[in-house]
């Protein structure tokens, strides 16, 4: 190991001894690597978090005693409320949301049809016909936009960021128009981490007269956002990411009070209407943020969420935003001094980038089914992008240190 190799993994152990978020790293769960042997290096807590260690017992004891216990009366005491109430708490732990605005339901691909399409019907009395979003926004985003616009008559505004970037306040500004119904960015890009000036934006989109729907799945409970001093109008986020909830987690969305009586739910399902137990013929929609929920609550999914969220309020989200650019800011320069072929398309300004990074290089699909094979975990992004995702709570500097190592080795 060369003698800057050997000092940037002393720079590690220091990290790691002067994190004061160190400790929370030993309550994930620690991963299998190959052959049974240990994990060498997560870095995909971006993409699906790891449980927290608690999630066994926490699973157990609600199959055995609750679900086990309760029966059919704990939707009566607690289960019905849950969406509500789990939201409530990541609307304050993460999204500097009062309480009533946030709900747990679906996923995030149903959650930002319900919001397109209540976007549209609560601009139905002009004649907006636009829905403007990036053209390299991830792919449901995209998908669920244009089918809607294909459905509904409506154009597509495609915009266009720089690869190392993403929505940026100049980009909306040229986009939204009289013609504008409803923007939708991502918070944080998932390809480049970008982190979008959310509240200039905000401001942009509803200076033109249209609502503007955040993406958040890549930046709840890894940069801190302030939706009701932002002013924001609608957001939706998934949960298995760095709210570690797990594969197929309940996604939540956020909308803002001022929305709440118009708001109409394109799937009217009766967990959504004012009095689900009443068997009425016609639908009522509920008050507040319960009028977008459609269906069963998806209780059983949300129990190890709510493990996440329990530490997320306990590190609070200033602790764990500085923990993340500390990460990345070290990742960064491992990056520089050992993989000096490779090219960052993440902003190098902290002050702009979310909780992940990727790379590029040539040969990064290859090196990646390598690095997976021996047990040290990033993502790939094609056509030639090495993503990185460091969870905040759950990983460690040596564990970045140990992972960047083993993809300079794969890439050279
Ligand atoms: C920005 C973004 N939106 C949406 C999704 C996916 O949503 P769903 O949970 O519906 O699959 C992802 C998944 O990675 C994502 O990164």
């Amino acid at each position: 190991m060369s003698q800057n190799a050997a000092a940037l993994r002393a720079r590690a152990r220091d990290l790691d001894a002067a994190d004061p978020l160190a400790a929370y790293a030993m309550r994930f769960a620690p991963g299998e690597g190959a052959d049974g042997a240990a994990l060498v290096s997560y870095l995909d807590g971006n993409s699906l978090g790891r449980p927290v260690e608690t999630v066994p017992d926490a699973l157990a004891a609600f199959a055995r005693h609750e679900w086990g216990g309760r029966l059919i009366r704990g939707w009566d005491e607690g289960w019905l409320a849950l969406p509500q109430s789990l939201g409530d708490r990541i609307g304050a732990a993460c999204l500097g949301a009062a309480s009533g605005q946030t709900v747990v339901a679906d996923s995030t691909s149903v959650l930002i049809f319900k919001l397109l399409r209540a976007a549209i019907a609560a601009q139905s009395d002009s004649a907006r016909d636009e829905l403007v979003i990036l053209r390299d926004e991830f792919p449901t985003d995209r998908f669920i936009v244009e089918r809607i616009a294909a459905d509904h008559g409506l154009t597509v505004r495609w915009v266009d960021a720089p690869l190392e970037a993403g929505i940026m306040p100049e980009l909306a500004a040229e986009a939204v128009s009289d013609r504008t119904i409803a923007a939708l960015f991502s918070g944080v890009a998932y390809r480049s981490a970008w982190w979008a000036d959310m509240p200039a934006i905000t401001r942009i989109v509803q200076a033109a007269g249209a609502l503007v729907i955040w993406d958040c799945s890549h930046a709840v409970g890894s940069v801190p956002m302030q939706f009701d001093e932002w002013g924001v109008d609608m957001a939706v986020g998934c949960s298995y990411k760095y709210l570690n909830g797990g594969p197929g987690a309940p996604a939540w969305s956020y909308v803002a009070a001022r929305h709440h009586a118009a708001l109409r739910n394109p799937i009217a399902g009766w967990i959504g209407a004012a009095s689900p137990f009443a068997m009425t013929s016609g639908f009522e929609a509920a008050p507040g943020i319960r009028a977008l929920a459609s269906g069963t609550p998806p209780v059983l999914a949300m129990v190890p969420l709510a493990e996440m969220v329990s530490l997320i309020e306990r590190a609070g989200i200033d602790a764990i935003r500085a923990k993340s650019i500390a990460l990345t800011e070290y990742a960064i320069e491992l990056v520089d001094a050992l993989i000096p072929a490779a090219s960052l398309s993440s902003p190098r300004d902290a002050a702009r980038r979310g909780g992940h990074l990727t790379i590029e290089h040539p040969k990064s699909a290859i090196a990646v089914e390598r690095l997976w094979a021996e047990g040290v975990i990033p993502d790939f992004r094609h056509p030639s992008g090495v993503r990185i995702g460091l969870s905040p709570l759950s990983t460690t500097f040596a564990e970045v240190e140990r992972g960047i190592r083993a993809l300079a080795t794969a890439l050279s």
